[in-house]
């Protein structure tokens, strides 16, 4: 990994990365019948041989990566940094000076260093860059508060904290990190119709940073999304609390775009958005342990927005329990796209009065006002499998497949799914799939059926 310490070496890697990956599978899409012939069978639902699956899913990186974070250098000799001895006052005035100097300092140290901010006080802070490569490992101890600033025009950019190309890091110490986001919400179209629709900052993003580690901390009410991974390679995230209102606009919970070899783990996310949401340039991606709701649920997408390529492969969510969420876990892309989603499995899941616990959506349109126009090429979906699934829909509809016409959802997999309506004592609530499009097979119980 000594090589992805260069920024330069990040993106070609990344880009021959994705190109041999993405090989077989331009292979496969010639090789594939449907796509050849043009498949225009309005829903095909068929039960073919659950073979195969045992071999789909082989997570073969995932002990490397563990390793590799795990054994990724740590500070030995370190310098302690307390942002206190550069002039942060925790006060109510702006310690973004204090941090930033704290910041640099510690970057440069050769020996490491572990930036301490210290424990009972509120720092309160602009947007920051906190920017590598450093000479050695750095450990960002918070243990006190972090608060954002609430004058909009301090932010020129969408991000507030904003970690990039820094190597070997450890974000972590029980601490808040407060996006203060109350007065970007007031200001979001989806709040007050009248207004335009205007992003709002990111509260952390961690940007082409690799041997990343992010933990035992609490991220609440961010501007618009809490955490962003973008561009990262060899990241673990755990024991994180992500929380805002339910009814705070956009404020997803971890956001995961074109990284690489990601873990997250035993985070208890409820937020006003997607609790986890992976996007294109995405593979390797495990998600466990995680408990969600309020929010929207975790998603893979959208893909393909303006007619645009993407790519999503290797993802397992396993071990997640969401509650009262709109939708449980959920691929969402938008028509006029290409590229695919695949080799993905979600395992052991809990729902309970979850909306739409499964749902793949190949018509996914978020203008409200105009409807999207009707397009032919799509994301490919394939190789997803639904492993042990159960619990309660507040909608009838506990299965929902809404497939491409021309690019069918393609080895689709139930196995043991156990969904009922929260109100099945009333006839009319029965829960019941709704799948078009889609070529699936069964194992063990599934109900409801396609
Ligand atoms: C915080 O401390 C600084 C330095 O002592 C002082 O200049 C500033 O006025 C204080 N701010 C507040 C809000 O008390
Ligand atoms: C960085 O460290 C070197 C060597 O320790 C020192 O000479 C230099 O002044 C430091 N630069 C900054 C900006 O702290
Ligand atoms: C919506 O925004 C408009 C324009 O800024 C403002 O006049 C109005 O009071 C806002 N409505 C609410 C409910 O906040
Ligand atoms: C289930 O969710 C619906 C709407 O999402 C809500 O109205 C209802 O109160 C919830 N029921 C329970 C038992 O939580
Ligand atoms: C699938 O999505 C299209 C476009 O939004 C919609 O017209 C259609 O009703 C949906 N089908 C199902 C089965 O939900």
């Amino acid at each position: 990994m000594r090589m992805l310490q260069k920024p330069h070496c990040f993106i070609p890697l990344f880009v021959i990365t994705l190109i041999s990956l993405s090989r077989p599978c331009f292979c496969s899409y010639r090789d594939n019948p449907f796509r050849a012939h043009g498949y225009d069978h309005p829903t095909t639902t068929s039960r073919y041989p659950y073979s195969g699956v045992s071999k789909l899913f082989k997570f073969e990186y995932d002990d490397e990566i563990q390793s590799r974070v795990d054994n990724a250098p740590t500070p030995v000799d370190s310098t302690v940094v307390n942002v206190d001895d550069f002039g942060a006052k925790a006060n109510g005035s702006d310690d973004s000076k204090a941090f930033k100097e704290a910041w640099e300092y510690a970057c440069n140290s050769s020996q490491g260093a572990i930036i301490v901010v210290p424990k009972d006080k509120i720092y309160h802070l602009k947007p920051i860059d906190f920017s590598g490569p450093c000479n050695s490992p750095l450990i960002l101890k918070i243990y006190g508060t972090i608060k954002a600033t609430v004058h909009h025009s301090d932010y020129q950019r969408r991000r507030w904290l904003f970690f990039d190309n820094v190597q070997n890091l450890r974000v972590e110490g029980e601490g808040i990190i407060n996006g203060n986001g109350r007065t970007w919400w007031l200001k979001s179209c989806k709040i007050n119709t009248t207004l335009p629709c205007n992003e709002a900052p990111t509260a952390v993003t961690f940007s082409q940073c690799s041997n990343l580690r992010v933990a035992q901390l609490r991220i609440q009410n961010s501007q618009q999304m809490h955490l962003s991974f973008n561009k990262c390679v060899n990241v673990k995230v755990f024991n994180l609390f992500v929380i805002a209102p339910g009814n705070s606009p956009n404020t997803d919970g971890i956001h995961v775009s074109e990284t690489q070899n990601i873990h997250i783990k035993d985070c208890v996310i409820r937020t006003g958005d997607d609790c986890i949401s992976i996007v294109s340039g995405s593979q390797n991606v495990r998600v466990t342990g995680i408990t969600c709701g309020p929010g929207h649920g975790i998603s893979i997408g959208s893909l393909g927005a303006g007619n645009s390529a993407a790519y999503v492969s290797n993802v397992i969510v396993n071990r997640a329990t969401l509650s009262g969420t709109t939708n449980g876990v959920r691929i969402k892309t938008w028509q006029g796209g290409s590229g695919y989603a695949k080799n993905i499995k979600f395992q052991n899941i809990k729902v309970h009065n979850v909306s739409n616990p499964i749902v793949i959506d190949q018509y996914y349109c978020d203008h409200h006002k105009v409807p999207c126009p009707k397009q032919v090429s799509a994301v490919q979906v394939s190789n997803v499998v639904y492993r042990n699934i159960r619990g309660t829909s507040a909608s009838n509809v506990a299965l929902k497949f809404n497939c491409s016409q021309r690019y069918p959802c393609r080895e689709i997999f139930l196995q043991n799914v156990a969904i009922t309506s929260t109100q099945e004592d009333k006839e009319e609530h029965i829960a019941e799939a709704s799948c078009s499009n889609i070529r699936l097979s069964y194992r063990g119980n599934v109900s409801p059926p396609c």
